[in-house]
């Protein structure tokens, strides 16, 4: 397994572009089997997780053709709508492949995803959503099998507003008999972006953004050519990394104006933002000031950008508390940056972070996608070296981050086991 190796105490300084976004290919890709013919996703990022969803997509009996950031998907040819555990375990967006294909050929049966680092990450919702549009749901042998001859239009309330839960009623009611009205929907921009997608096919959507998205069935879909969006995730990261190294990172092609909880935090600990553009420049100075985060659905703090704001937090001044109120499990990265002398303290959902005047280098695990760029950061300021081994967690949702961050003055490589 690949390590990175990090030699902490380098400002960034210089220009990263952002990469498209991951959570939103990811359901893009899934509603090209809405069509029977060829979608066009392009500014694809090139990553582990849109690698195993493409060969998920193959297993189903989809064509793919993927070339410089760009993937066709010919679904003329589809064989089976199974999507088999030893491509779901590594990858539980694998779900959302649930309601194209039970609105469009009648029947689904993907592993249940199971828990992850997280949190235990259910999909009852998904499932009571698809239930009330008339799906039979059968649970066996680690399997959900999801059928029906033809969905009906629901009214659908979720207790949580879960994204892939909402992108996944929105794909079923697409092509099913009447109206849809999902109420307390996530807001997510990924919603939005998939919204827009299914309405360039022919359907029928108004409201995604908002807590109520009304869905009219239609017919048919067609195929299309759609360019994702860039990451608000990556982009908020290394806003983070530029801030916490007290770093000059100008960020080409940021979804800024999706980062607004973000971009007050960061003021408030003292970092500059300067929008150029559709550029954003990220300005860190020092001593960073202590900040309390609260993280909450969309457009509140992402959960995703909880960790990496932790790392920034440890070297701060003063106190910070932290609470996670989406996973119940998304402290992992703690015991990792205690090992580099952050002083936290875990109680439930709250991390109390007492900011310390330096961390040191050290080896350290990465335990899930987001906590491992909670590591890179901490190692970016850490003194002396730090190993991070398990980076295949960082592959997932991170394009060539050890080029984009050593183009920029980090001391970083991979060593390849
Ligand atoms: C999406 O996951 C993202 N993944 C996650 O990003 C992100 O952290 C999460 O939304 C929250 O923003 C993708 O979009 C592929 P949820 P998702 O359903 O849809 C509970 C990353 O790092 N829930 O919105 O799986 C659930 O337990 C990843 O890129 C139910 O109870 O998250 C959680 O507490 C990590 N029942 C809350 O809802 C359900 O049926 C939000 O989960 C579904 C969810």
């Amino acid at each position: 397994m690949d390590k990175i190796v990090i030699e902490g105490g380098n400002r960034l300084i210089g220009e990263i572009a952002i990469s498209g976004a991951k959570n939103s290919a990811l359901p893009l890709m899934a509603a090209a089997l809405l069509n029977d013919g060829c979608s066009t996703i392009t500014n694809i990022p090139n990553l582990k997780d849109i690698d195993t969803f493409k060969r998920l997509l193959e297993h189903l009996g989809c064509h793919i053709d993927d070339s410089n950031r760009s993937v066709k998907i010919n679904v003329s040819d589809i064989k089976t709508p199974e999507a088999p555990y030893e491509l779901v375990k590594t990858m539980r967006a694998s779900v959302l492949i649930l309601g194209p294909l039970v609105t469009h050929f009648k029947r689904a049966r993907v592993s249940l995803p199971g828990g992850c680092a997280i949190g235990a990450r259910p999909i009852n919702l998904h499932l009571m959503g698809l239930e009330r549009m008339g799906a039979k749901i059968k649970i066996e042998h680690g399997y959900v099998e999801v059928s029906a001859e033809k969905l009906k239009g629901a009214d659908i309330y979720f207790d949580v507003p879960t994204v892939t839960g909402t992108e996944n009623l929105m794909m079923a009611a697409c092509l099913a008999d009447g109206i849809t009205v999902i109420e307390n929907a996530a807001k997510e921009p990924e919603v939005l972006e998939l919204a827009t997608a299914l309405n360039k096919m022919g359907g029928c959507i108004s409201g995604a953004g908002t807590e109520k998205i009304r869905i009219e069935g239609v017919r048919k879909l067609k195929p299309i050519e759609y360019a994702v969006m860039p990451d608000r995730i990556e982009a908020g990261t290394y806003m983070i990394a530029s801030a916490a190294t007290r770093g000059n990172l100008l960020l080409k092609n940021c979804p800024i104006d999706l980062l607004e909880a973000l971009s007050i935090k960061l003021k408030e600990v003292g970092a500059e933002i300067i929008i150029e553009r559709n550029n954003t420049r990220g300005i860190g100075n020092n001593p960073t000031r202590s900040v309390d985060i609260k993280t909450s659905p969309y457009p509140g703090f992402p959960t995703d950008l909880q960790a990496q704001m932790m790392s920034m937090m440890c070297i701060s001044s003063g106190l910070s508390v932290f609470t996670e109120t989406i996973f119940e499990n998304r402290f992992m990265h703690v015991s990792e940056l205690k090992r580099m002398g952050a002083n936290i303290q875990v109680d439930g959902r709250t991390a109390i972070v007492k900011g310390m005047p330096f961390l040191s280098g050290a080896p350290v695990m990465a335990t899930d996608l987001r906590a491992s760029a909670s590591l890179l950061i901490a190692a970016l300021v850490g003194e002396g070296e730090t190993e991070i081994s398990r980076v295949y967690h960082l592959d997932r949702g991170y394009e060539s981050i050890e080029e984009k961050l050593a183009g920029v003055g980090a001391k970083i490589k991979r060593v390849r086991k």
